[in-house]
């Protein structure tokens, strides 16, 4: 199946992603909590100073409500294909009181996105890309080349080939996990989504070496 035709990308319930549930419907996954303090810092580099972000595949919200909050010169606007993970975003978007956080948008990565084109001035995505297959990332570098305005930033953040290496024992018994469950998932290279993103006119600009030896990639739009 080719990415541009389009079909939701169904992705199986137990790799969307592990967490608790508070009573009032925010969940937390323990990967947010550790990383969510280390992206503040790298993204304060990255990120415009103004405008409005897409945080695409948003997953609990905790990081939406956390980036909001971080980043009061920016409009945040999270989304999630999972009515679930949506409904917790929306409980943090309530408990947090943010005025520049706004209610998740329901996007499907593999669908036309609900977003004007050259809308938004940086779109960001933490630890999807591991989950999909390449088609699909090619699908969201052209998404997300189509919503930025000129000059925006394309960030992604997650665990990542150097080449054909692994970065630790650890990144390479997960992603033979990853591959058990679905083939057509699992890392990949920094150099194939960088030529990904060349192809769709996302220019690689910043490599940021982050905590667990994952990265952060930014291209821009030019
Ligand atoms: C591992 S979680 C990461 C969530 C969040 N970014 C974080 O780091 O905590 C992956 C997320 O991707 C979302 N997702 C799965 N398939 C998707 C799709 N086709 N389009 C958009 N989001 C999707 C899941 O619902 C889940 O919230």
């Amino acid at each position: 199946m080719a990415a541009s035709d389009c079909q939701p990308l169904v992705m199986p319930r137990h790799i969307i992603q592990e967490g608790n549930e508070a009573p009032d419907g925010r969940r937390t996954a323990p990967a947010a909590l550790r990383n969510t303090a280390p992206l503040i810092e790298a993204l304060r580099a990255r990120l415009p100073s103004e405008g409005r972000v897409l945080e695409v595949a948003s997953g609990t919200g905790q990081h939406a409500a956390a980036f909001a909050a971080a980043f009061p010169a920016l409009s945040w606007m999270p989304s999630d294909v999972d009515p679930g993970q949506r409904e917790s975003i929306t409980a943090w978007r309530r408990e947090s009181g943010l005025r520049n956080l706004a209610e998740p948008l329901d996007l499907d990565i593999a669908t036309p996105w609900p977003v004007a084109p050259e809308a938004v001035q940086a779109v960001l995505t933490i630890n999807l890309l591991h989950l999909i297959p390449e088609l699909f990332v090619s699908r969201l570098f052209e998404e997300a080349r189509a919503v930025l305005s000129d000059g925006g930033r394309m960030i992604v953040y997650g665990p990542f080939l150097r080449g054909s290496s692994y970065a630790s024992d650890g990144d390479r018994a997960f992603d033979a996990s990853l591959r058990a469950r679905d083939p057509m998932i699992g890392y990949k290279s920094v150099e194939t989504v960088s030529d990904i993103a060349l192809e769709t006119g996302l220019i690689p600009i910043a490599t940021d070496a982050m905590p667990a030896n994952n990265l952060l990639l930014t291209f821009a739009h030019q």
